[in-house]
Formats: C-alpha cells, structure tokens, sequence
C-alpha cells in the first residue's frame, strides 16, 4: 500500500538524499517535505525531485505545531521520518541554545502534533509511524579496544549536539511506552556524499583542495569515525519503517573505521589523480596545487584540538543485519570517489551555500 510521508529536515544533507532515493523506489508514495531552511537547509538540494507530482515543499519551523499538526490532519499524512536538527558539533561548541531548542523542543513539538492528530483525535490510531532520525553520538565516545555501540549500549553524550539529540530520542521512547505513539529510532554513524554541507570534514577537505587552502586536522587526527554513504543511511531507514519493530531502536553502520588523518591523506590522493591529465579541471582550479602536479597532502595544517573532541565512533549494526537483512551497497572506495566526482561536478551548489560569519569564528577558535 502506497504511504504518505511527512519529511521534516527535507532539504538538508540526509533528508534531500533520502526524498531522493525514496521517490526514485516508491513512485507512488507521496511526500511532503518540511523545512525551515536554516543555514543548513537548501531548497536546491530537492531540484531533481521538485515537478514530481507527488512531491511538495513547506516552509515552516517543527517548533510551529500547529502547522504541523494541519499539515498531518489535511494531508492525511501516516508516516513522519524527522530528519529535522542542529546537526553540527562545531556549531553547538559555539551555541548550544538553537540545538536545544530544535533538537529537543522541536522534537517534542513534532510528538506532541503526532499524538493529537493520530492517537487523540483518532485520525489514524492504528498503521502510523514517527520515525526518528539520530545519531551514534548519543553513545560517547570509545577507547581504541572497546567493542562498537549497540543498541542496548549505555547513552553517554559529550557534546551539546550529542546531548540534545539523546534528549530527543528519550523523548521520543517515552511518547511510545506512555501513549502508544508508534514510532521507531535509528542511530547512525557519520554520513558522507552528495549535498553534504562543506563545514563538515569530507566536503571540506575537498573544496579547500581545490583553492589551496589549508586543511585543518584537530588535535593529532588520530580520531576515529565510521563512514557510511548517504543513500546507505536512507536504505536503513526505509528498512525500519518497512520491517522495523515499533517502539523498536536500529543502529545502521558499515563497519567502516578511519582515522580523520587517513581520510584527508586519502582524499588528497584520489583528487590528485583527479587533476592528473584533466586539462579542464586544471583550467577551472588553477589556484590547486594538484593543477600543478604537486601533493594535495602539503596542505595539511594540524590546528587545536576540538573541546571535548570524542576518540572514536564505531557502529555494530548486527542487529539491523540480522533482523532486517540491511546490507550498505557502497564500499567506502566506491562511496567516497562518487562523492568527490558529485563536488567537482557540483561547484555552483557548494559554492553558494558557504556561510562567511561561522568561517570566521572556526579560524578563530582553531587557529
Ligand atoms: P543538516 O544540518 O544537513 O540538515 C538539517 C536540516 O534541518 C536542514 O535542512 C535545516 O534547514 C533543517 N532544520 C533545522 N532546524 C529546523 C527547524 N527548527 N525546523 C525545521 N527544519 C529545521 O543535517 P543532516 O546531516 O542532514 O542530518 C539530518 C539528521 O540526521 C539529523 O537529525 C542528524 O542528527 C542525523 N544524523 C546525521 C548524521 C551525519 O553524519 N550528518 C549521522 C547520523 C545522524
Ligand atoms: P565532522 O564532519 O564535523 O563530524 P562529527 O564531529 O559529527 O564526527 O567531523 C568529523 C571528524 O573530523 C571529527 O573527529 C572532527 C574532525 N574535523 C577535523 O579534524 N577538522 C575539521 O575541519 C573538521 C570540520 C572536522
């Protein structure tokens, strides 16, 4: 049976690829994407998807529950998937309240319009879902020997990001055991891939290689993070809100461990080869060190370490393996060379999305 789905966040790094990979399997769906287009948000990222019937756009905040809640009554809405957040550690160092205030408050808000439309005024009691979008942060962090998170591994957040999104998923597990609202909850290790925002590490390094501009490694890179590529994170979560228990949470990972040392030496070489024989890319980057055959990795600048800078990140995702036969279809090595062809390819979106005034206090703070 087609579905109806309310998708906050829409235009953001996860959300876009995931309305993306969603219209593209299930044509009859519809979907309605809701955001309030902060810094992060982008109308652009849904272009491929927005003369398709089925799909539209609202503007509006999840903390405008009214709004919401209209939107849920009148579209006759029976599955929401909140991808809708503050989502960057840098940023919540800088200003905790917005991640307070979206992540938790507007998590709450987005509960509380679910529960009146579907449970309270009976419009859909039975066969709703409120899936929940979050994080493997909510864990902590890991020493090199300790065994990935799982889904029964104690929440220990460290950042205010992390905080806020742990705050969230609680609520969300308690509308569930208190109300009955049926949701579920996915924690996922870091994303990479198309439209992701270039204040993050892999876009970053990228686009700063193609201006020679320094890339900054915090601390002595040793850090470790589990790398999955965007449209596997989406697969995931089509997974739970298909075959998933509700009230039920899924870690979703591909036990994919690098150092940030190792990604950005990586990502040096693979756009060295890039560059290598390309007479057009040389021409339209000629500020590059690789347009002039010299090594990318010379721009590596080790800066201060991020306050409170988690050690490792690692995901078992055993139980989504098992119970849901999730499989990620990207090998880090494909992942990552579509990533950076979709940067070279995409100048005219990163480049208008950059945000000058946050630029300025991460040069102050880490240099
Ligand atoms: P993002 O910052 O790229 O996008 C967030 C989107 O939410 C933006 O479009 C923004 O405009 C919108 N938004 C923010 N505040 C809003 C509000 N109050 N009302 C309505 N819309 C609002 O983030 P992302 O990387 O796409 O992350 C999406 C979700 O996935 C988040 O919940 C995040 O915690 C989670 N997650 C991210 C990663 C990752 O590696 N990026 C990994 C695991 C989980
Ligand atoms: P990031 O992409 O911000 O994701 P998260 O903090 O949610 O894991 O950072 C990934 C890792 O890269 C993290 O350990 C911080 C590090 N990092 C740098 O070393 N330099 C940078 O300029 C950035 C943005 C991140």
């Amino acid at each position: 049976m087609s579905k109806i789905l309310l998708v906050t966040g829409g235009a953001g790094f996860i959300g876009a690829n995931f309305i993306h990979y969603w219209m593209k399997k299930y044509p009859n769906d519809r979907i309605i994407a809701l955001d309030a287009l902060t810094y992060a948000g982008n109308y652009a990222n849904l272009e491929p998807v927005a003369k398709n019937d089925n799909f539209s756009f609202v503007h509006c905040n999840i903390l405008e529950q009214e709004k919401v809640e209209q939107i849920l009554r009148e579209e006759k809405v029976d599955t929401l998937v909140h991808f809708a957040a503050e989502s960057h550690v840098d940023r919540s160092i800088l200003g905790p309240d917005a991640f307070l205030e979206t992540n938790i408050m507007g998590t709450h808000s987005l509960l509380k319009a679910a529960k009146k439309v579907w449970l309270d005024e009976g419009l859909l009691p039975e066969n709703h879902r409120f899936h929940h979008v979050s994080t493997d942060e909510v864990y902590g962090t890991l020493e090199p020997e300790d065994p990935p998170f799982r889904e029964d591994t104690p929440y220990a957040p460290n950042s205010p990001y992390s905080a806020s999104k742990a705050a969230s998923d609680h609520l969300v597990r308690s509308y569930h055991h208190t109300y009955g609202l049926q949701v579920s909850t996915s924690n996922c290790s870091n994303n990479y891939g198309p439209y992701h925002f270039p204040e993050k590490l892999i876009p970053l390094v990228i686009t700063n290689i193609l201006f020679d501009k320094p890339l900054p490694i915090y601390g002595d890179g040793q850090q470790i993070r589990d790398w999955l590529y965007v449209e596997d994170h989406a697969r995931g979560i089509d997974l739970v809100i298909h075959k998933g228990e509700v009230g039920d949470t899924y870690n979703i990972g591909g036990i994919n461990e690098w150092a940030n040392i190792d990604i950005v030496k990586l990502i040096c070489a693979l756009m060295d080869e890039q560059f290598k024989d390309n007479s057009e890319l040389k021409d339209r980057f000629p500020e590059a060190k690789s347009a002039h055959a010299q090594a990318s990795e010379s721009l590596i600048t080790y800066v201060k370490d991020r306050p409170g800078h988690d050690r490792r990140y690692a995901i078992d995702p055993n139980k989504a393996n098992s119970v849901l036969n999730y499989q990620p279809q990207e090998s880090f090595e494909t992942g990552i060379r579509l990533t950076i062809e979709w940067y070279l390819a995409n100048q005219q979106w990163w480049a208008s999305v950059m945000d000058g005034s946050y630029k300025e206090w991460v040069d102050k703070q880490y240099n």
